[in-house]
This record gives structure tokens, sequence and C-alpha cells, in this order.
């Protein structure tokens, strides 16, 4: 796909970043990803898209057939060809690096808010327990640059000196990736209207969509023990699709309709992506939600942190989870609504967030079930996987 970004640069008054310059390009340390493990791991088996047949004629139905297995049984898949250069992703690992190399009280000023599980900022790590070591994970979110959020969150002056970029690649990953996807999946659920997952996934509209930067820090020796070598239980997204940046670090796990773990390799060029709980919702649980974990990685990558990149794309928050009528897969399947009740996109989001922004909560919820389940709402459970 040639650079196909379609939204109009918003204009950003650079002049409140105080000596923007230290912040170029030039002055940051530009991320270097780390090597590759040489190690041989069990390595899932997923099918690649290439975009750029998307525009060809008979494009689309070519990729909705090689998409048809992953989506309704593996859950995960990579594309390729998504309309962003190796130069723009490069920048992004540097901001994503340069970010969290900032002092953390510089950090816990963005810090995001727990208790109300608005997750938009700065997320420090240590919060969770793994086995008895506490977790190593920072993240930074960046929501949608619509009204809705538009400086209602601060932000370091990095980052601020930099969000026009941030901008054109978030929106770019949208329109280039998202949508396309989610015409493709139309194409697999036999719609009459390819473009019905489209319209309630809009840019412009009120959604939960962001973008992230995220490390798993490097860990000692005794640390991974302590840690039982895990640094993150089994579990499913909670969104539409997560868009996943090229990592080295092996560690990212997929669980098989095997029920065995299998690595996501590093593809040049790709992006993975999963499917989430929020299109298996609006399926009835035919697009499979995959459940994935990351483990500690290999011995020869102990020394490197793990830098991500992410995208997570959600529906509009006024859309209702029940599954989509007029599918003839769907109603071959005869599928049914995961809910007891009417849950709204922005219920969801409130009450799972609440449960992965707040160990507290969820270990008490889940200690108070009993069977290794959690209700997150409207009668809906999620669960926890070895
Ligand atoms: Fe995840």
């Amino acid at each position: 796909m040639s650079a196909t970004i379609t939204e109009t640069l918003r204009k950003v008054d650079l002049n409140t970043v105080e000596d923007a310059h230290q912040y170029d390009f030039s002055s940051l340390t530009p991320y270097v990803h780390p090597p590759e493990t040489k190690k041989d791991l069990p390595w899932a088996e997923l099918v690649t898209l290439d975009l750029e047949d998307y525009g060809r004629p008979g494009g689309k139905e070519r990729l909705a057939k090689q998409l048809e297995h992953a989506v309704h049984h593996v859950g995960f898949f990579y594309v390729k060809n998504y309309g962003l250069t190796d130069e723009q992703v490069q920048q992004q690992f540097t901001l994503a690096k340069a970010f969290f190399d900032l002092p953390t009280e510089e950090k816990a000023k963005y810090e995001v808010d727990y208790a109300n599980a608005d997750y938009n900022g700065w997320r420090r790590a240590g919060r969770s327990k793994i086995s008895t070591a506490r977790d190593n994970v920072e993240i930074f979110n960046i929501p949608k640059f619509t009204q809705d959020f538009i400086g209602k969150y601060p932000q370091p002056e990095l980052v601020k000196a930099h969000l026009p970029e941030i901008e054109v690649f978030a929106k770019a990953l949208h329109s280039n990736v998202v949508l396309p996807l989610l015409r493709l999946f139309a194409i697999v659920l036999q719609l009459p209207d390819e473009e019905y997952l489209v319209k309630q996934h809009t840019y412009e509209k009120k959604s939960e969509d962001h973008f992230r930067y995220m490390i798993y820090r490097k860990r000692t020796p005794e640390e991974h023990a302590a840690s039982g070598f895990g640094q993150s239980t089994g579990h499913t997204d909670l969104g539409t699709v997560t868009l996943l940046f090229r990592q080295p670090i092996a560690g990212l796990q997929i669980l098989g309709e095997d029920g065995n773990w299998t690595y996501v390799s590093a593809q040049p060029g790709t992006i993975t992506v999963n499917l989430a709980d929020t299109i298996s919702h609006l399926t009835g649980g035919w697009l499979k939600s995959s459940v994935h974990r990351v483990v500690a990685p290999p011995e020869d990558q102990w020394q490197y942190d793990r830098t991500g990149l992410l995208y997570f794309a959600r529906p509009h928050n006024d859309t209702v989870l029940v599954p989509i009528d007029d599918s003839p897969v769907l109603k071959a399947a005869g599928v049914k609504t995961r809910f007891e009740e009417p849950v709204t996109m922005e219920q969801w989001v409130k009450a799972k967030q609440t449960l992965q922004l707040n160990p507290e909560i969820a270990a008490k919820k889940y200690a108070e079930a009993g069977d290794g389940t959690v209700e997150v709402i409207g009668g809906f459970k999620d669960r926890r996987y070895k």
C-alpha cells in the first residue's frame, strides 16, 4: 500500500514547548532493536496479509479468504505493507525509548487515574505481582487526536514536541490497517454492507482507541527466578484488534486450540494483529479473541529491555455489544449474545479496565468467585490462563 494517510495534519502549537530543538531526532539516542534469540523455540505459524493487495482487483476477496481460518481459529496474524516507512516506525521506537528514559518523578506527573479506570498517561511498573516478584512493565497511552481528547491529558515536553508525527502515525494505523481489516472481517462474515464494522469505528466519533509505548525492563537472573520466569498470565485484550510492531525479544506466546503455547516471531516489516474481546462480542464469539501472554525471554536476551509500540482499536463508546444479526455465517453458527443485559462499549471498557488497572480489585473478585473466573459486567466472565 502506498502511503495513504488521508487525514490532514492538525496544527500543533509547538511554541508551547520550551526549546523544542532539544527533542529533535538528531538529539535523541536512536532506538536499536536487540538481536533475535539463537534459541530454537516453538514458533506459531501465522498467515501474513499483504495489504498492498487490498487495492487490487479481487484483492479484498483474496485477503478475506486468507483470513478465514486465522480469525475463527487462531486470532493472530501478520500484516505487511501498511503504508508507514521504516524511518517513521524507527522514530516512534526512539520516542518510546526517550520517554521511558525520563526520570520517574517526571513520568509521575502524567500518571494514569487507576481508580477511575482512566488509562491514558503513564502506568508505572510494579503494580501487580507475578509469583513473588513485582511486574516490570511500564506503559504510556496516548488517546485519539479528536476533540473529545485533545488537551485533556497533560503530556511531557518530549511528547508534545513530536505530537504531529505521533498523530500522523496513529491515524495511519487506523486508516491503513484497522479499517481495511474491518472490511475484510465483513466479507468473511458475508455481511450485506461491507462498511458495517467501519461505521462503528470511525475516527472522529468518540471511542477509546489509543496508541501505546510499552517497555518490559530487563531483569536479573534472581528477578527472573522470583517471577517464575513469567511476566503476565494468559489474557484476552478488550477491544476490537490490537496492533503490535515487530519486537525481536521473544516473549509473546499464543494459546492454541490444542492447549499448547507457541511464540510469535519477529517477522521483518510486519505488524502482528490479534483479535480482541469486542469483535468477539459483536460476533457471539465466532471471531476469536485470542488468549496470549508475555513470558521471560530466553537467556541470550536477558540483557535487553523489550520496547513495544502498539495501537488498540475499539468501536464507538455507544456501540451495544450484541451479535450482528444479518450475517449468514453467524446465523448458521447459531451464535448468541454473551451478556445477560445490554452492555455498551463504554461500560465494557470501564469494567474491564477497572480490573486491569487495579490488580487488588481483580484478585479480590477472583478469590470471591473461587473458580478461576471473574465477572466483568452483565454476566460475562473472564478467566486467567496459565
Ligand atoms: Fe494483551
